[in-house]
């Protein structure tokens, strides 16, 4: 059977800052409710890369959300298509409650209260901890609750494809876990997913496939089937 067309893809994409080339000719796609991992090592380019498809960073080449092309310099117009991204640091607002930081994720309803109760059920019902704590200030959060408050307010924008930078930073091992499991099961119920890590073997444990950028370069595809060991991790990194 031929693939379907892919939810999101990337050509030629190349972004830089001032003199700095920091993607290089991307090609990248996502297929309808597909993972996809994106991995390498720090100054890779794979904050960058998820910016360039956000329309945050100066960017040559193409990205198409379900065949058509994106604006270039327009965030706000590719967030309202329904491509959300949970940036690298989380990039909740501290100060403000859980119940407001969620708020904010959904500042583009248009669907009325039902609409807002509908998402919030679904972001309750994949982080209780959430619902537990809507009154308590952000930032007085561990960082597990942290991320799962990022993802939350994401979820709150009804996204069509998630972007995620490295949402097992700087967790405990058993935390990150608990965090990418809820992504498997977002996954599973049929959301598109990039996620972005440096902790290669979680991210493989859940992509269908993964890309490896080095310096700014996508320098292997990866099928996570293949991949048997660490050393053959190793192998694609060092390359
Ligand atoms: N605002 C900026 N100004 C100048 N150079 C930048 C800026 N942001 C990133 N870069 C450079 O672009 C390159 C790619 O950075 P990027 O943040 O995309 O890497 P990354 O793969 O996300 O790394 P990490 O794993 O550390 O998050 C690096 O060389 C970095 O120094
Ligand atoms: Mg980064």
């Amino acid at each position: 059977m031929a693939n379907p067309e892919p939810i999101l893809k990337a050509t030629g994409l190349s972004a830089r800052y001032g003199h700095v080339e920091a993607l290089k000719s991307v090609d990248m796609h996502v297929e309808e409710a597909e993972l996809v991992a994106v991995l390498g090592p720090n100054g890779a380019g794979k904050s960058t890369l998820l910016r360039a498809i956000m329309g945050l960073v100066e960017t040559g080449g193409t990205v198409h959300f379900r065949g058509k092309a994106l604006p270039r310099h327009d965030t706000v117009a590719v967030a309202s298509q329904g491509i959300i991204l949970v940036p690298e640091g989380r990039g909740i607002f501290g100060p403000m409650s859980v119940a407001e930081n969620l708020q904010l994720g959904a500042y583009r309803l248009q669907g009325g209260k039902g609409e807002y109760e509908r998402r919030q059920a679904r972001v309750f019902e994949l982080f209780p901890r959430l619902k537990e704590r809507l009154s308590q200030v952000a930032g007085s959060m561990s960082g597990g609750e942290q991320q799962m408050l990022a993802i939350g307010r994401a979820l709150m924008a009804d996204p069509k494809i998630l972007l995620l930078d490295e949402p097992s930073l700087g967790l405990a091992p058993r935390v990150m876990t608990e965090i990418l499991e809820k992504l498997r099961v977002l996954n599973e119920q049929g959301l598109p997913i990039v996620l972005v890590e440096q902790k290669a073997p979680l991210a493989l444990k859940l992509a269908r496939r993964a890309y490896l950028l080095s310096l700014g370069r996508i320098v292997a595809a990866i099928d996570p089937r293949e991949v048997q060991s660490h050393d053959e991790l190793a192998r694609y990194y060092f390359a």
